[in-house]
């Protein structure tokens, strides 16, 4: 049964770590598919932390309309996490340098 526990505390631990911050993988993969490419890029530190809840709130639905935008909801909220984040009043603001 040592085992099993062990297992089960790397996994824990795997996931709350993956789980950190939100994904910027997600970010790359839903958003940047577009922005960067057909769309003029976007960066977390473009918006203050609070700037980013009220666009994920009210704009993000309208600015996207009719524009293929399918991303699951969870995905949304890891990336909702990651760029605020990395927002333009965090500890880290991430730009245009990656
Ligand atoms: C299918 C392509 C596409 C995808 C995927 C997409 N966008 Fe957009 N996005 C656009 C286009 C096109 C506009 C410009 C809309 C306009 O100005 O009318 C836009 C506008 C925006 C804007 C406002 C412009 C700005 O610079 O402030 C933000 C912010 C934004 N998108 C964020 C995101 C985020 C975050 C994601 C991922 C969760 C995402 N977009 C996914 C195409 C896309």
């Amino acid at each position: 049964m040592k085992a099993f526990r062990i297992l089960f505390f790397v996994l824990t631990l795997f996931i709350s770590f993956a789980a950190y911050g939100g994904s910027r993988k997600d970010f790359e993969n839903y958003c940047l598919s577009c922005h960067g490419e057909s769309a003029p890029p976007i960066y977390p530190a473009d918006r203050l932390k609070e700037q980013w809840k009220e666009f994920f709130e009210e704009d993000f639905k309208k600015l996207h309309r009719g524009k293929k935008v399918k991303i699951p909801p969870q995905i949304l909220r890891r990336i909702e996490e990651y760029v605020e984040t990395y927002a333009a009043d965090s500890d880290q603001p991430e730009g245009a340098t990656f």
